[in-house]
């Protein structure tokens, strides 16, 4: 599959600049580029989703042009989007299966065999589910999963995956990778998008990297070093690169004496047993542990956004009524949640809205909003996160991902939260952004606010917090502190921690 000379515009961008592009059978090609830099909008027109403005399309040394997506699927191109696009209400079997299902000799679904062939399949990706259940219920990993599988068994010579992990925990990116490789060699061509630039290194054997637009270098990957990557995506000197090193944690951090938080016992049936922490204003306090172990439900339950069966939580002295979220954003705490389609974006108001959302009765006086003061905060986070728009007014819907995630990153900064929960801040932000909201939490934190972060990147997690409490199953069974904090104590935690449960469980 090729493109030669591709250019697409949208109003005020030039999404796509004289782009050449070509993804070969049997090679995992690797597509980078900072957010914005137009991977998506390549994605989309190699699968027939937007039409080129210039250039055109090779398809098996034919020109082809897709009109719609299906024609792209007919013609053998398979794409997993940067979003899961299945039908959240059918069962994991029907979303599996959708437009070939199983009939009986009557045309009727066959459901006995969907139901088993769905089953088969999704095992072979290491996913034990029951296929009768909505999909909705299964958690974001098993989505992308079920969205994985479906793309590659319709019968595919192209397969696109745009950020396919970002929900993945390491034990399923181990499982897509193996994935991969069989498809590699079967002789099919694989797109691959990723911000994690050791997976794209695991698994790929050329890149690609697109810079506003623009193809600035193609080669194969084991000759361009991360650095000099890195750079190429930046656009920056690599002697510059050097010297940022991998994360922008600036170290420990001066805490007070007094939490700024405390939550004692919190218990909810199945999902959390008697989980305490504490959190100092200026601290912040890692939550470890591995997918299903309870971290994000525990940021939850603090924001008030799951109800509990007991426990107390305390913000600044003050008792909260837990399992309300308008009481916890009352007390001062602020939660960037996990699921941020579901949770937080509105696709058709401007990046300005959709920051000052949260922010209004913090910027109303008197009941009075300024224009002026909502402009200055917007303005100021859209060049602090390097927001890539045509500007505040553009809607959020036609942002890139990582762009969208920004913004909402932005509107809980702007709340000027007490006690601020970040579940997986960085996933989706590329490598220049990400380095600046990490500085941006240190800063908050030298500001007096207490941080609770949940990071499925490791180095983030450990090179972010002063101190990290370790969960399993819904329970704490750990804490690093001081010098303890390190990659090796954490493993070493959470191993511990499944050891002693293989012992009493015999
Ligand atoms: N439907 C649209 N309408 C207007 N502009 C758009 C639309 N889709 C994309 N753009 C713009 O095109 C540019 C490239 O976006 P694209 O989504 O391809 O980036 P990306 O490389 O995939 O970034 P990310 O890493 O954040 O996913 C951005 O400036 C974006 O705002
Ligand atoms: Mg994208």
């Amino acid at each position: 599959m090729e493109v030669r000379g591709l250019t697409k515009r949208f109003p005020g961008v030039v999404a796509l600049d004289d782009v050449t592009f070509a993804a070969r059978a049997g090679e995992v090609h690797a597509l980078v580029g900072e957010n914005g830099a137009g991977k998506s909008t390549l994605i989309k027109v190699l699968t027939g989703v937007h039409h080129p403005d210039q250039g055109h399309l090779v398809h098996q040394g034919e020109p082809v042009s897709f009109a719609t997506p299906l024609a792209a699927q007919h013609a053998g191109i398979s794409t997993i989007y940067q979003e899961v696009n299945l039908i959240p209400l059918m069962s994991v079997a029907r979303n599996l299966c959708l437009g070939r299902e199983p009939r009986t000799r009557f045309g009727l679904i066959d459901f006995g065999r969907m139901h088993r062939e769905a089953d088969r399949t999704l095992r072979e990706y290491g996913v034990q589910v029951d296929v009768r259940r909505p999909l909705r219920e299964l958690g974001v990993g098993a989505q992308q999963m079920v969205a994985l599988a479906r793309a590659v068994s319709v019968d595919a010579r192209v397969v696109i995956m745009d950020e396919p992990t970002s929900s993945l925990e390491p034990r399923e990116v181990e499982t897509l990778f193996g994935v991969i490789r069989r498809l590699r060699d079967r002789g099919i061509a694989v797109v691959y998008v990723s911000h994690r630039l050791e997976e794209l290194y695991a698994v790929c054997d050329t890149v690609t990297v697109l810079r506003d637009g623009r193809v600035v270098h193609t080669g194969p990957l084991a000759e361009t070093d991360r650095l000099t990557l890195v750079s190429l995506m930046l656009g920056r000197p690599l002697g510059e690169v050097r010297a940022e090193g991998v994360t922008k944690f600036s170290g420990a951090h001066d805490t007070g004496q007094e939490p700024v938080l405390f939550a004692e016992g919190l218990t909810r049936r199945h999902q959390l047993h008697d989980i305490s922490l504490r959190i100092r204003p200026g601290e912040v306090l890692g939550l470890g542990g591995l997918l299903g172990s309870g971290r994000s439900e525990t940021a939850k339950a603090i924001a008030g956004a799951l109800p509990l069966g007991s426990g107390r939580i305390t913000v600044a002295g003050t008792a909260l009524r837990t399992g309300s979220t308008p009481a916890a954003i009352r007390a001062g705490i602020s939660l960037l949640p996990e699921d941020r389609k579901a949770e937080g974006i509105v696709p058709g108001l401007s990046v300005r809205e959709n920051i000052a959302l949260a922010a209004l009765p913090r910027l109303s006086r008197f009941g009075l909003v300024s224009d002026t003061r909502i402009d200055a905060v917007v303005d100021t986070f859209m060049k602090r996160l390097r927001i890539k728009a045509s500007g505040p007014h553009q809607k959020v819907g036609e942002l890139s991902g990582g762009n969208q995630q920004k913004v909402l990153l932005a509107r809980w900064l702007a709340m000027h939260p007490k006690v601020l929960l970040l579940d997986e801040p960085t996933r989706g932000i590329d490598i220049g952004a990400k380095a600046e909201v990490q500085k941006l939490i240190d800063e908050l934190a030298e500001d007096g606010l207490g941080v609770l972060l949940i990071s499925s990147d490791v180095e983030e997690l450990i090179e972010g917090s002063d101190r990290v409490v370790v969960l399993r199953d819904g329970a704490v069974v750990g804490e690093l502190s001081g010098d303890d904090v390190t990659e090796d104590r954490l493993m070493q935690a959470i191993a511990a921690a499944a050891e002693e449960e293989a012992v009493t469980h015999g």
